[in-house]
């Protein structure tokens, strides 16, 4: 059978720019932790011209679309759904320009440039976009995600960072709002629409951003702690003394760093025994070593520390090489491999972290005494990742647990400790309907006003933010 709408694409884009095979399909359809769906075609526009061209095909066919840049989301909002009829639109080839102006210290860069290629390009002129994050994501997907990971504290999410966007609109009306200038106070800043919104108002094609100079020094160091209160009483003493050069705060439990070593053995055990918290506190200036020794400001600092704080402290590590941001970044990955697994990326007031977490501690047994807590994250910010991780025999029935502890453990983070259910990794399928439970009715509304504006056909995405005709 001939499919109309792919000749029609293969006509605007080329032969190159539409993939309908199974398996050139396959990586667009299995997202990186959740969501796998199938695809009638994958198209590959070049330009913001065929972006806007693919999406006018979609319109003549009525089919649906939904934006990819390099899949590496965590909530499932760039798989398309099961039914065989959406089209991804991919940004992969929308790749070449990145445009760096040195002394406004901004860049133009193309939706589908990796945030790797962007660094790369930015490390001669001693600049990199801040953003920092374990994947390797492109950068129109990290604006629609509004991105935010393991230096946050020190430099923001990409709102922080983003001066301007240039979008395709579910129509394919392009609206330019590439702005560069930091100060423009006139009236509505409209990029913020197309921020965190999982590309449901438009697909974002190109992004003016805001880059940072590049740190000359960074310094770490390993802190064990007995339990989350000193955690937390570590990072106020930091921000108080180091706070111009404090750049990470990332907590990790001894479940959560455990199973790194066993899936990594070239990592080295930092203590023979972890201590119930293990913290990674960074340091990072531009000064040069001649100017300030970073590694000895803060090795001093935390020898202080450790020896006014009561035992809670239990020792501190300093850093060689970045072996401990190796760790870091690989217990995602080692929980997964730990068993059945079912992530919560939320985040409190950072005040009422550890006792949130002793909450959740508490009520997994009587839901199942199988689940193991797994909790690690960005605790400067208030962000923490509750994985859960199960042996899969253990449980008879998997689906009835997910849906027990998501009701439970979001509630608890949203109701009971006025935070977030998703901190950083944005609104997808995985937790719609959580967006549904505790999204304001009128903001609702409104988004359903601007999705009649930007998507009057409701083409864009698997997220609904607010109810959409045809949807
Ligand atoms: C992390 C991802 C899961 O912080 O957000 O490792
Ligand atoms: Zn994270």
């Amino acid at each position: 059978m001939t499919d109309a709408l792919i000749g029609d694409l293969r006509a605007a884009l080329g032969e190159r720019g539409v993939l309908t095979s199974a398996e050139d399909r396959a990586r667009f359809e299995t997202g990186w932790r959740y969501g796998k769906g199938v695809a009638r075609c994958i198209a590959r526009p070049a330009s913001t011209e065929e972006v806007a061209a693919v999406l006018r095909v979609a319109g003549r066919h009525g089919a649906r679309i939904i934006a990819q840049g390099a899949n590496t989301g965590l909530v499932a909002a760039s798989t398309p759904d099961a039914t065989g009829t959406m089209v991804v639109l991919s940004l992969e080839r929308l790749n070449r320009t990145i445009d760096l102006d040195v002394h406004g210290r901004t860049v133009l860069v193309d939706g589908g440039v990796l945030l790797s290629q962007l660094n790369e390009a930015l490390q001669p002129h001693r600049f990199w976009f801040p953003v920092d994050l374990g994947a390797d994501p492109q950068i129109g997907g990290m604006v629609a995600t509004n991105t935010g990971g393991t230096r946050l504290l020190k430099y923001g999410d990409v709102r922080h960072n983003l001066l301007g966007v240039e979008v395709v609109l579910g129509d394919g009306r392009v609206v330019s709002l590439l702005n560069t200038l930091r100060k423009n106070n006139t009236g509505l800043d409209a990029k913020h629409l197309f921020v965190g919104t999982t590309g449901v108002f438009g697909v974002v094609t190109r992004a003016v951003l805001a880059v940072a100079p590049l740190p000359r020094q960074r310094a770490s160091a390993l802190v064990g702690c007995a339990d989350g209160a000193a955690a937390l009483e570590l990072l106020r003493t930091l921000e108080a003394g180091l706070g111009d050069v404090l750049s990470a705060f990332e907590v990790m439990s001894r479940n959560a760093l455990g199973p790194v070593f066993a899936h990594q053995p070239a990592l080295r055990r930092p203590w023979p025994e972890l201590p119930p918290y293990s913290v990674l506190v960074e340091a990072a200036t531009t000064l040069d070593a001649a100017d300030l020794d970073l590694a000895a400001l803060l090795e001093k600092f935390l020898g202080a520390h450790l020896g006014q704080a009561d035992d809670r402290v239990t020792d501190v590590l300093m850093a060689r090489g970045d072996e401990f941001w190796q760790m870091r970044h690989h217990i995602s990955e080692s929980l997964r491999g730990a068993g059945r697994m079912l992530a919560f990326d939320v985040s409190v007031p950072r005040s009422r972290l550890p006792a949130f977490t002793d909450a959740v501690a508490a009520l997994l047994p009587a839901v199942h005494p199988a689940v193991r807590l797994c909790d690690y994250g960005h605790w400067g910010d208030g962000g923490t990742h509750l994985n859960l991780v199960w042996e899969e025999a253990a449980v008879a029935d998997a689906a009835a647990l997910v849906r027990e502890l998501q009701a439970r453990i979001y509630d608890l983070a949203v109701r009971d400790f006025a935070g977030s259910y998703s901190a950083e990794h944005g609104v997808g399928p995985h937790n719609q309907a959580f967006y549904d439970r505790y999204t304001d009715p009128q903001v609702k509304a409104l988004c359903a006003v601007l999705g009649a504006f930007c998507d009057p056909d409701g083409r864009l995405g698997t997220v609904r933010l607010g109810e959409r005709p045809g949807r």
